[in-house]
């Protein structure tokens, strides 16, 4: 007479165990369903491995795209092993070879020549390793992915600002390093901002120089020739990021001409925001390095695991169009300092504002 009863019980039983697993696979689906946001645990067993090959950590940007990329990569659940080739592209074949052979699932890639780097590219693919181009993009080489912000838009950005207040005039270019593809890009967008200017008349470009290696000393020798050659009769001068921009504004300083001749830059560095503020340097272009980082290391670890990251756009390097994921740089001046580069924690407002003893 027992028995009935015995197997509701059983029926019960079983229907609970299925409403248990029902909703552990639904939490399961939930989690995977976020593709960005894996628990460490589930990759924890088979670790991914990532190489990171950094040309250089000159420019203040490059520390922060160090630290965060780190985070980002360890918050995920992989693990990432750097390096830093400091200017010398032999050194960055050799560091990226020996992290193919070392085994990584994935390379990252900050090209210092973007013409030598195909090499690389071309090892990891023989080694079955995949490489994302980390906002400098390698030229000549079949690269899987391009994460960066959209350089050309850099470009334009600054031109607009510079015409903006100088509409007519005679304009300098101080151009990054020939040797990097961004430097390119960002001459690209500026000269589709000026070409109808000067097209017209209205705008002359009186120096139009690359700065090698992107370095202070030889923008200075750049900005110093182009003053000469015009007796100090400039207009506006558009220099390609803010370290440069740095150099021409000392030699504008020792001729009392800061503050007289619009200046551009970009980066966003400190001593470039603190000079928009001081009335030396006019703008600058904000790239904030925390979402350019944090969208590499989740596109890196997933392309790592074989998912698909195809991106509909494309920027060519001359061989392919790469699949590229383009963050927006935004222009920052004077007027909007506080609700960008301050507001997102990117500097400390007193640290802008040092010079007015807040
Ligand atoms: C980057 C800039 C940087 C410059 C020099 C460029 O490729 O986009 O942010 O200032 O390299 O390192």
């Amino acid at each position: 007479m027992k028995q009935p009863f015995n197997q509701v019980k059983i029926a019960l039983f079983l229907l609970g165990i299925t409403l248990l697993l029902f909703a552990c696979d639904r939490n399961e689906k939930v989690m995977t369903e976020t593709p960005v946001y894996t628990p460490k645990e589930e990759v924890s067993q088979d670790k991914i491995k990532i190489g990171f090959s950094m040309d250089t950590l000159v420019e203040e940007r490059w520390v922060k795209d160090k630290k965060l990329f780190k985070e980002a990569v360890e918050n995920l659940g992989a693990e990432v092993e750097i390096t830093v080739a400091h200017g010398n592209d032999v050194l960055q074949i050799w560091q990226a070879e020996k992290m193919i052979s070392s085994g990584i699932d994935l390379l990252v890639i900050v090209p210092h020549n973007a013409e030598s780097t195909a090499a690389i590219v071309n090892k990891a693919h023989a080694a079955g390793i995949k490489v994302l181009s980390y906002d400098r993009l390698v030229k000549n080489a079949d690269v899987d992915l391009y994460v960066s912000y959209d350089n050309e838009k850099i470009g334009e950005l600054q031109a607009e600002a510079i015409t903006n207040l100088v509409p007519k005039g005679k304009y300098v270019y101080i151009g990054g390093a020939e040797t990097d593809y961004n430097a390119h890009l960002i001459k690209k967008g500026v000269f589709n901002v000026l070409q109808p200017y000067i097209n017209n008349g209205d705008i002359t470009i009186v120096f139009d120089q690359w700065t090698k290696e992107w370095l202070p000393e030889n923008a200075k020798a750049n900005i110093e020739l182009a003053l000469q050659a015009n007796n100090n009769e400039i207009d506006a001068i558009i220099a390609t990021n803010d370290a440069t921009a740095g150099a021409v504004i000392e030699v504008l300083q020792e001729r009392g001409l800061a503050g007289k001749i619009p200046v551009a830059g970009q980066d966003a560095d400190i001593a470039a925001v603190q000079r928009i503020v001081e009335g030396a340097q006019t703008m600058t272009v904000y790239k904030p390095i925390n979402e350019l980082s944090q969208k590499a290391a989740e596109l890196a670890v997933m392309l790592a695991r074989g998912e698909d990251v195809s991106k509909e756009q494309k920027v060519n390097n001359e061989l392919v169009d790469v699949p590229s994921f383009l963050l927006s740089p935004i222009a920052v001046d004077r007027a909007n300092i506080d609700e960008t580069i301050i507001a997102d924690g990117f500097h400390k407002k007193e640290e802008v504002y040092r010079s007015f003893g807040e």
